[in-house]
């Protein structure tokens, strides 16, 4: 069993009580982990305090609901808030500070700087959600800057933010260090995910579908397959059995560059996205080794 924890959780809003919270965290020279959320706190997010916590000798996270990368007929304002729990989660996970900033704190009166990765943000996701991408580096960017940790951790549920990020940071010679951690799942093999709280009774049972179908795909790679038409369509071919399913898109793609690929060479990213009912689901996979 993990040690109990003698520290309790500090929590801030402004920036300038947010710098001095981390300086007193830093001192002697420990490093710092940072674990930036939207809230509706589940295992995903705590498995990845848990790897902040091995990696790091303090945690921070962060709950922000960016409306920046929202689209206009997205979900920001019925994004789930459940605060106090998420506070007593984060708290009972080993979190050291719990941002918590407001949306003057992050985009203060007069701001106009935007930070933007071309190429890799309007495919897959971003072919979906235009604009979403660059809300997502605008806002970790942002996070990033006042923070400052050794560390970011990121989960592989959301493969195409982190591979954004990841080339953010590099390009703009960041110092920190970003890592992945694994998809955390439901029994099922259901991607935890705040948005799965939409889904009705019946949706929640088809939604084992993205799972399932990228389940298949897996087992035809391991079987020597390496055409990505034929992963897609076995991928397609589990979901025919699921109506409330609806595909978004099925994505064989080039692990680093995002780029469909035909034949499968070198690591490859199997991507899904699918409407059930109210709620926009993906799920993904990685396979093969790097370049
Ligand atoms: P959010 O959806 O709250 O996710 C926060 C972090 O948890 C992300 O790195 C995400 O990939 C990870 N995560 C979510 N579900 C997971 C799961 N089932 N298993 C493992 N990790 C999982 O992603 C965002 O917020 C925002 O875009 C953010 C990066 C905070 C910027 O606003």
């Amino acid at each position: 069993m993990a040690a109990a924890r003698d520290r309790s959780m500090a929590r801030v809003t402004h920036v300038a009580g947010l710098r001095g919270a981390v300086a007193r965290l830093r001192e002697r020279g420990r490093t710092v982990a940072f674990v930036p959320t939207m809230g509706a706190i589940h295992d995903g997010h705590l498995s990845l305090v848990k790897h902040a916590r091995r990696s790091a000798d303090r945690v921070v996270a962060s709950i922000f609901v960016n409306p920046l990368q929202f689209g206009p007929a997205e979900d920001f304002t019925r994004y789930p808030r459940p605060i106090r729990r998420d506070r007593a989660l984060f708290e009972a996970a080993g979190v050291d500070l719990l941002w918590e900033p407001r949306v003057a704190d992050i985009y203060p009166e007069g701001d106009c700087t935007r930070v933007r990765v071309s190429g890799l943000t309007e495919v897959l996701e971003g072919a979906a959600r235009p604009g979403h991408f660059d809300g997502v580096t605008t806002v970790v960017m942002r996070l990033l800057g006042a923070v400052q940790p050794d560390l970011l951790w990121l989960g592989q549920k959301d493969a195409q933010q982190a591979i954004v990020l990841e080339r953010m940071c590099s390009d703009l010679l960041s110092p920190v260090s970003v890592r992945r951690g694994a998809t955390v799942r439901e029994s099922d093999g259901l991607a935890m995910s705040s948005r799965n709280a939409y889904l009705s009774a019946a949706e929640r049972q088809q939604a084992v579908a993205l799972s399932q179908g990228l389940a298949s795909a897996r087992a035809l790679l391991g079987a020597g397959e390496r055409s990505a038409a034929r992963l897609a369509a076995a991928i397609r071919r589990e979901w025919a059995g699921y109506p409330l399913v609806n595909e978004d898109y099925v994505a064989v793609v080039d692990a680093a560059t995002l780029q469909p690929v035909r034949q499968v060479r070198s690591r490859v990213l199997v991507a899904v996205a699918a409407r059930v009912g109210p709620a926009r689901l993906i799920d993904n996979f990685e396979w093969g080794t790097r370049k």
